[in-house]
């Protein structure tokens, strides 16, 4: 009688202590800013014990928010994976969140690294299909001004795409050409490139256990907002696609389970969603307006 009672005791002990969980923060905020301290600190009162690490770029949190906006994807993505490699809390697994570009981030450490792996990947407003201009700066942000002007006037140069992180995942529809020829990230996390598809990145992201996508309902920093949900724009007369909601600019919206790299699954999109492993949620508010709606999805996901 001994031994079944320590087991089920020994399972609620273990259901009891969350995964660690690893964060990316978004554009213009930095790995220790005060929110993202704060925030944090709020996942402990939901999750007391829980181990949290913030992905840093620099440890110099001003050099660490100027890398949101100036570096090469590619190399901050494996900069990330090796720091995350080195922390012994995170040896088992862990869960990850992102907020805005820091989710696609994520996502990208899944797909090509995911080791140690991620169970949950929650992303708040996040890009992932990129977006066709460049999110409106404050009025007093200048490091902000500056990039999203830089990357507007030359967006597919090869010192943009090199050097502007918003150029990385800049896709307009518009002129696809254009963004095939010269992405290196966004083309290659969502393996739109025929010749250079990587059926390892379809074997990662499909083995996550849930994928959660939140929106924000009043988005207007990230166009198409529908990128938060890997939803993506076509423009008109390019493709005959079916019955989609055509929008005011003659672009076509198409949801996530209306386009080639969910129907072909180059990303192993179709086989996490065919067994129930993606999650569409909402936020009310403009672009990461997070107000106290990500409690009860950190209850959930992130234990
Ligand atoms: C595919 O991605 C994996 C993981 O990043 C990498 O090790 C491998 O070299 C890639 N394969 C090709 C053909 O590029």
């Amino acid at each position: 009688m001994l031994l079944p009672v320590l087991f089920l005791s020994f399972l609620s002990f273990a259901s009891a202590t969350p995964r660690p969980l690893v964060l990316w923060h978004g554009l213009g905020d930095s790995a220790t800013s005060k929110g993202m301290l704060e925030f944090a600190q709020e996942i402990r009162g939901v999750h007391p014990g829980i181990f949290i690490h913030s992905v840093y770029l620099d440890e110099d949190l001003d050099k660490d928010r100027r890398a949101g906006f100036y570096g090469n994807v590619n190399e901050q993505v494996e900069a990330a994976a090796e720091q995350i490699s080195a922390i012994p809390e995170l040896a088992d697994g862990f869960n990850a969140l992102g907020f805005s570009q820091g989710g696609q981030f994520l996502r990208a450490y899944v797909e090509r690294f995911n080791s140690p792996p991620v169970h949950n990947l929650i992303t708040f407003g996040s890009q992932h299909t990129g977006v066709s201009d460049v999110g409106v700066c404050g009025p007093r942000d200048l490091l902000c001004q500056i990039a999203r002007r830089a990357t507007k006037a030359g967006v597919y140069s090869p010192w943009a795409q090199e050097n502007l992180v918003q150029a990385q995942y800049f896709r307009d529809p518009a002129n696809l050409a254009a963004y095939y020829a010269a992405n290196h990230f966004l083309t290659s996390i969502n393996n739109e490139l025929v010749d250079s598809r990587n059926t390892t990145y379809a074997r990662n992201l499909a083995s996550l256990n849930t994928l959660v996508l939140i929106k924000f309902t009043e988005e207007r920093t990230v166009v198409p907002a529908e990128s938060s949900w890997f939803g993506s724009e076509i423009v008109e007369d390019d493709v005959a696609y079916g019955s989609q909601h055509v929008l005011e600019s003659g672009r076509t919206m198409l949801s996530m389970r209306e386009q080639p790299l969910y129907q072909e699954d180059w990303i192993g999109l179709r086989e996490l969603d065919e067994r129930g492993g993606i999650e569409f949620l909402e936020c009310k508010g403009q672009h990461m307006q997070i107000g106290d709606c990500w409690e009860d999805i950190v209850r959930q996901y992130a234990s």
